[in-house]
C-alpha cells in the first residue's frame, strides 16, 4: 500500500478539477488547501493540465496533485515530470498501468466490469476507479463486484455528490469518492475560491461524520 493510498482513504474525497487557464492553479491549490483537502485529480482534459500540476505541486509541496484523464504513457511521464504524484485514468489501459506499476508511480485505474478487476488484479492493484460510477450502477453495483473480490477497493467517481457521498463513504469497501462538485470547473474560471473552499471544508466535515 502506497502513502498515496493512505493519503487518499486518510481524506475520503478526491477532487476532479478541470483548468482551463494554469494561472488559476495556484488559487485552486491553496482553496483546497486552506479547506482542508489538500488533494486534487487535475485532469488531462486541457492544454493547462500539465502547467497546472507543476505549479499546484510547486506551490504547495505537502498537496497530493496527481494527474486524472490519463489516456497515454506520453502523458503519465509528462505528468509525473510536471509533479504528479499519482495517476489516474478513465478506463484501464493496460500500457498507462504498467508503467506506472513498473515506475512506482500510483495508479487508479477505471472498471466497470469483473474482467477489468481481474486485469488490475494481474497488476497487483488494490484500489481501482470505478467510472462512471452512479451512470455504471452506483453504490448497487460496486456491492455486487466486491463479493467476489474481497482484497479490492473502489474509488467510485462520476455523479457523486455531497448528496450521495455518505451512502459511498459508508461502505467499507470504499476507498474514497471522487468528484468535480469541490471544485467545478465554472468555479475556477469564475475565480469564486471561497466557494471551493467552503466546499473542501464541508466534504472533509462529511467524511468526519462518516469516518470518525
Ligand atoms: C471524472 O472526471 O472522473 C468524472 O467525470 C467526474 O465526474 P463528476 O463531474 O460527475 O463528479
Amino acid at each position: 500500500m502506497t502513502d498515496v493510498l493512505q493519503k487518499f482513504h486518510e481524506l475520503g474525497v478526491v477532487p476532479v478539477v478541470v483548468l482551463d487557464d494554469a494561472k488559476d492553479a495556484e488559487a485552486l491549490g491553496k482553496a483546497l488547501c486552506d479547506g482542508g483537502l489538500p488533494v486534487a485529480e487535475v485532469t488531462f482534459r486541457t492544454a493547462a493540465a500539465e502547467e497546472s500540476i507543476r505549479i499546484m505541486a510547486s506551490k504547495f509541496p505537502d498537496m497530493l496533485v496527481g494527474a486524472g484523464t490519463v489516456l497515454t504513457v506520453d502523458q503519465a511521464k509528462r505528468a509525473v515530470a510536471a509533479g504528479a504524484k499519482f495517476i489516474v485514468s478513465p478506463g484501464f489501459n493496460a500500457k498507462v498501468v504498467k508503467y506506472c506499476v513498473d515506475n512506482g508511480i500510483p495508479v487508479t485505474p477505471g472498471i466497470q466490469t469483473p474482467t477489468e478487476i481481474e486485469m488490475a488484479l494481474e497488476f497487483g492493484l488494490k484500489v481501482v476507479k470505478f467510472f462512471p460510477a452512479e451512470a455504471a450502477g452506483g453504490l448497487k453495483m460496486i456491492k455486487a463486484l466486491a463479493g467476489p473480490y474481497v482484497n479490492t477497493y473502489f474509488m467510485p467517481t462520476g455523479g457523486i455528490s455531497l448528496k450521495n457521498a455518505p451512502d459511498y463513504l459508508s461502505y467499507e469497501k470504499i476507498w474514497a469518492v471522487g468528484g468535480s462538485w469541490i471544485a467545478k470547473k465554472d468555479d475556477i474560471s469564475a475565480g469564486n475560491f471561497e466557494k471551493i473552499k467552503l466546499n473542501a471544508e464541508e466534504a472533509v466535515a462529511l467524511v468526519k461524520a462518516i469516518r470518525p
